[in-house]
């Protein structure tokens, strides 16, 4: 399939006004208390940076890569966890900074998996939340956009690993 073209979604004002709208309200949620901050890679790097910027406390930072899509715009349903390296979350609230929750699927496995860790709290943050794709229930406590239908680019988010530079977010449209 080729790309058509890319339909403006959200200018990088609105992303702006978005996150640290966003950010007051974690600001507000966790005074007082010591967080893991964990950016899920690649999708989440611009979303978690600009998020971590307007933070009012000052939390572990933490990255982790899942692997659930191929090259395509298609989920192969398969997730991987990779940590760079161990990280203790047990007793910890952890936050987890996610580009785009869509079917569900990635986001479950995740909290899982980091509910197995004895964590404290655990929190999802997310760029964008197709809540009506939704196969698996997952809860999105903090959602900078609800997207209805179509495929998401920009800002961190890609297609077959292209676009992610982009500042803004998108909707992908391809030749049939
Ligand atoms: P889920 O497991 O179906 O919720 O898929 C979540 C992952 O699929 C996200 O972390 C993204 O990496 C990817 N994904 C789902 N929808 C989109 C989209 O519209 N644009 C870019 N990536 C997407
Ligand atoms: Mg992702």
């Amino acid at each position: 399939m080729r790309i058509k073209s890319l339909k403006e979604l959200y200018n990088s004002r609105n992303i702006e006004d978005r996150v640290s709208a966003l950010a007051a309200r974690i600001n507000a949620d966790y005074v007082g208390q010591d967080v893991v901050a964990i950016c899920i890679l690649k999708g989440a790097f611009m979303f978690f940076s600009d998020l971590m910027k307007h933070l009012d406390f000052s939390p572990q930072i933490e990255f982790i890569r899942l692997a659930s899509y191929g090259e395509g715009e298609m989920s192969s349903g398969e997730v991987k966890l990779c940590f760079g390296g161990e990280i203790n979350l047990q007793n910890k609230n952890v936050l987890i900074v996610e580009d785009i929750v869509d079917s569900g699927r990635s986001m479950d496995f995740l909290s899982k998996s980091l509910q197995d860790r004895n964590v404290k709290t655990l929190r999802i943050a997310a760029l964008v939340d197709k809540f009506e794709r939704r196969e698996v229930a997952v809860n999105v406590d903090y959602a900078g956009f609800t997207v209805a239908s179509g495929f998401v680019v920009g800002y961190g988010l890609d297609y077959a690993e292209r676009f992610r530079e982009l500042p803004a977010l998108y909707i992908l449209e391809l030749e049939q």
